[in-house]
């Protein structure tokens, strides 16, 4: 929302009266005097008019989270425990999921209240890596490598899946890079390669977060240190 709407609308006082305000030099926002009315407020800023509180700042909410197989990637649902469930956290109702796992998957799950920061790691432009391990039902042809780097025609999307890397670790194991979140996306690839199904799939990165080790599945912590 713009500056000049927020304290229109927060003191009654129309546009012009807000806008007046602002270029009066009487309204603080995160703890600078304003000077631009049509700046952009998000709920993070604490905004003040002459000393007195227009808009508390919210705080920013970063966690991570370990799911377990059996849970949904979702913030609520009539029928299945949600990764919500698994939280106790006061502020917890205002999280959403920085992307999914499906309901079988395991692994890192990042949840937060700041869309810029979920956008940032969910959208494929920022090439943001996520890492999974997976075990396959049989062993991985070698060929898998390129096919995975060359992409897959996804004709319910209308798309090509973007340079997957593929490191076969064992031979039914193997690490795959993601820069992009498509529906049941490795399991479609396995799939296309000899109908390879998948018997686990476990998200370890997303960017610069790594599951850690001491995570057990169910558990969660704040992250901190980001803004
Ligand atoms: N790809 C899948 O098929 N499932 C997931 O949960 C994540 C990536």
């Amino acid at each position: 929302m713009k500056l000049e709407d927020l304290i229109a609308k927060r003191l009654g006082v129309g546009t012009r009266g807000a806008r007046a305000l602002i270029l009066g030099g009487r309204v603080a926002v995160a703890g600078a005097i304003a000077v631009d009315h049509r700046r952009e407020i998000s709920r993070f800023d604490e905004v003040l008019c002459e000393g007195a509180v227009v808009q508390a700042a919210m705080k920013r909410l970063h966690l991570m989270l370990h799911k377990p197989a059996g849970i949904l990637s979702a913030t609520s649902d009539p029928v299945h425990r949600t990764v919500l469930d698994l939280i106790d956290h006061p502020d917890k109702d205002t999280l959403h999921l920085a992307g999914r796992l499906d309901r079988s998957s395991t692994g890192l799950v990042l949840l937060t209240n700041d869309g810029r920061w979920s956008e940032a790691l969910s959208d494929p432009a920022t090439k943001v890596e996520k890492v999974y391990l997976v075990g396959t039902d049989r062993p991985i042809p070698m060929e898998a490598v390129e096919r995975f780097a060359e992409g897959f025609w996804f004709a319910t999307e209308g798309l090509t899946t973007r340079p997957a890397h593929l490191e076969i670790l064992e031979e039914c194991l193997a690490r795959v890079t993601l820069v992009e979140g498509r529906y049941h996306q490795i399991k479609r690839m396995f799939h296309r390669i000899d109908g390879i199904r998948l018997t686990s799939l476990h998200r370890v990165r997303i960017g610069p977060h790594e599951l850690p080790g001491d995570l057990a599945a169910g558990q969660w912590r704040v992250i901190a240190g980001i803004d």
